[in-house]
């Protein structure tokens, strides 16, 4: 018996990005190392482990995995050098960089989540005996709700510097429960707050592998509702300024990473944003 429904449960979708993690922590050549995330997904019972990645959208998935939690990891590390003293994840899923990032002592972790999220996830994490490196909080919240209310409950201060982390989350929600989020957040970031996100582009409508994954997400009840088309025009209206923008297959080719779609004939499919508050 899982933890999740093994279809139709979008929580359901952290485990897989959870058990990419784990594949890319065996690599020689990691982009980083996640060592409790094959815990999670062994506790979770669901056979994600029989993803085959020679399958071109399970590898395309695997190294977009892969890629963007570089992306990710490097910026939260910069923001907190630059000043940055809290991280939020909204929608953490199985996300364990409280643990394994090693930021500074007094940087505090927010992962926001649906409720059986945490309700697996924490015990597992208590059974592994690991230690978060700072201060570490979970807000059972629905992002479409008052989450904003129950992370300041939570101990979260609107006065602090702080990092967003939007990650594998804003496809799954409509352009208005989107565009409601960054509205809240956007309120309670403090100067010299930074806002990171990975998200659909344009060119996802028409591209052909994305077609597909789009049709196995619809097929499995949780289909893909939204993409950015403008970064700068989404981020620049709530007061961010993008420090840079790029896309999952550029970036993955800078790192030695071949992100195996073709962005070349349709523009721009997923993009990885850094944005800064402006002052
Ligand atoms: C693909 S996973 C990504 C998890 C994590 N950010 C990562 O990259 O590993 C999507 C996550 O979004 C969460 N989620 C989906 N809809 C949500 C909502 N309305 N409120 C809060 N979390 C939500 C799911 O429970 C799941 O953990």
């Amino acid at each position: 018996m899982s933890a999740f429904n093994a279809t139709g449960d979008v929580s359901s979708t952290s485990v897989l990005i959870a058990h990419f993690r784990a594949l890319e922590s065996t690599r020689d050549d990691a982009l980083f190392e996640d060592p409790l995330a094959s815990a999670l997904v062994e506790a979770s019972g669901l056979p994600v482990g029989q993803a085959k990645l020679e399958h071109v959208i399970t590898s395309r998935v695997y190294e977009s995995v892969a890629a963007r939690t570089r992306y990710l990891d490097d910026r939260i590390e910069a923001a907190v050098s630059r000043g940055a003293r809290q991280v939020v994840l909204p929608a953490a899923g199985l996300d364990t960089r409280a643990y394994r990032l090693g930021l500074p002592d007094g940087v505090a972790f927010f992962e926001v989540d649906l409720e059986n999220v945490f309700a697996f996830k924490e015990p597992v994490l208590e059974q592994s005996n690991a230690k978060a490196t700072g201060p570490r909080s979970v807000v059972p919240a629905d992002l479409t709700g008052d989450w904003v209310k129950q992370l300041t409950a939570a101990g979260f201060d609107a006065d602090v510097p702080t990092v967003w982390v939007l990650e594998g989350i804003l496809m799954y929600l409509t352009d208005e429960q989107n565009d409601q989020i960054l509205d809240e957040l956007s309120a309670v970031s403090a100067p010299g707050s930074e806002l990171l996100f990975v998200s659909f582009a344009p060119g996802m409508i028409a591209e052909e592998q994305t077609k597909e994954l789009a049709g196995m997400a619809t097929a499995a009840g949780i289909g893909f509702k939204s993409h950015v088309a403008d970064p700068v025009a989404w981020v620049g209206a709530r007061g961010w300024v993008i420090a840079d923008q790029t896309t999952i297959k550029e970036f993955g080719a800078t790192i030695g990473r071949d992100v195996p779609y073709d962005e070349a004939q349709f523009g721009p499919v997923t993009w990885l944003v850094h944005a800064i508050r402006a002052e």
